[in-house]
């Protein structure tokens, strides 16, 4: 993977410019441990980049694996950011190779997601694991063949159950991965920042969930609204966040994500922000309590 490569090498030196807090020194200890009956599949997006849903999702991974969960984070986007961000030793595939599809066959092989799956670095909590992406993803948005909204629930499987809970990371588009994402989730999770264009890239995804459930995936739930990078003092998030709400509804969480330099920090460290100790305890114990939402409504 020459082009993840480049990636992964870009990240290490500011990774390892002062800011990383180095192992995983959060406990199960400190928080309660939870316990799940049934994976939890639950796919994170909206069609802007920018706010914050990478970011959410490796967070909330992190505190589900620090209650002794066992958590995967599939990256669907090709931009690689969970990967480069949960950073693990890639093996020798990655979502790319897992979804292309076998042109004598038209299809993946089923189940053949288990051979990218690999465990996050040690800055994050014990089984956290990756299906990493890379940026050959991108041209598995060209795949026209019959199907194709199918080929990542194709490709799990038989995995995901070894798993309590799955999080894809979707790219900012409505495009072929975010719809495969959704097929293979049970509940979808949207994230957005306090803006006129993330209201409308929320728009634009429940259009496409309501797509999905229509033709492919019936069962699919929207869980919810997470509003991140809030700044309440500010006029125009105040007032895009009371927008959202009135055209959410019960659908956004009810506890919004200030934004905050220890998620910036966090996230260009490729580490958990709740490893930031007491300058990252308040986004922490946010995230936390959304992972326990996340997590409660689809057990
Ligand atoms: N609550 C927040 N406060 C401050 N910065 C944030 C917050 N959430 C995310 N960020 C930063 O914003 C940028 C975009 O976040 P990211 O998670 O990559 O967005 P997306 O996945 O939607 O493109 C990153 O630099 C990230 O560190
Ligand atoms: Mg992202």
């Amino acid at each position: 993977m020459p082009c993840l490569a480049r990636v992964r090498a870009g990240a290490r030196p500011s990774a390892c410019a002062g800011a990383r807090p180095g192992a995983w020194a959060g406990g199960r200890a400190s928080m309660a441990a939870m316990t799940m009956t049934k994976t939890k599949v639950v796919a994170l997006g909206n069609q802007k980049g920018g706010v914050g849903k990478t970011t959410t999702t490796v967070n909330l991974a992190a505190a589900l694996a620090g209650r002794g969960l066992r958590v995967l984070v599939g990256d669907l986007d090709p931009q690689c950011n969970a990967t480069t961000t949960l950073d693990p030793v890639l093996g020798s595939y990655t979502l790319a190779e897992v979804l292309d599809v076998d042109p004598r066959t038209r299809e993946v092989v089923p189940g053949s997601a288990a051979a990218a799956i690999v465990p996050s670095s040690e800055a994050w909590p014990a089984g956290l694991d990756v299906l990493p992406a890379s940026p050959a993803l991108a041209v598995r948005e060209q795949d026209t063949w019959d199907g194709r909204e199918h080929r990542l629930a194709r490709a799990c499987e038989g995995v995901l159950g070894g798993y309590d809970a799955v999080l894809w990371d979707l790219p900012p588009n409505i495009g072929q991965m975010t719809v495969n994402g959704l097929v293979a989730a049970d509940e979808a999770w949207l994230v957005t920042d306090p803006t006129r264009y993330g209201l409308d890239g929320l728009a634009l995804v429940m259009g496409a969930i309501d797509r999905v459930q229509r033709y492919h995936h019936p069962g699919l739930l929207v869980g919810g609204i997470v509003i991140n990078m809030h700044e309440p003092a500010r006029e125009e998030p105040k007032l895009r966040a009371a927008e959202i709400r009135s055209l959410y509804g019960d659908l956004v969480y009810g506890e919004d994500q200030p934004r905050s330099e220890v998620l910036r920090k966090a996230a260009g460290a490729a580490a958990p922000v709740a490893a930031y100790g007491y300058e990252g305890r308040e986004a922490a114990a946010r995230l936390d309590r959304l992972a326990e939402t996340v997590i409660g409504k689809a057990a």
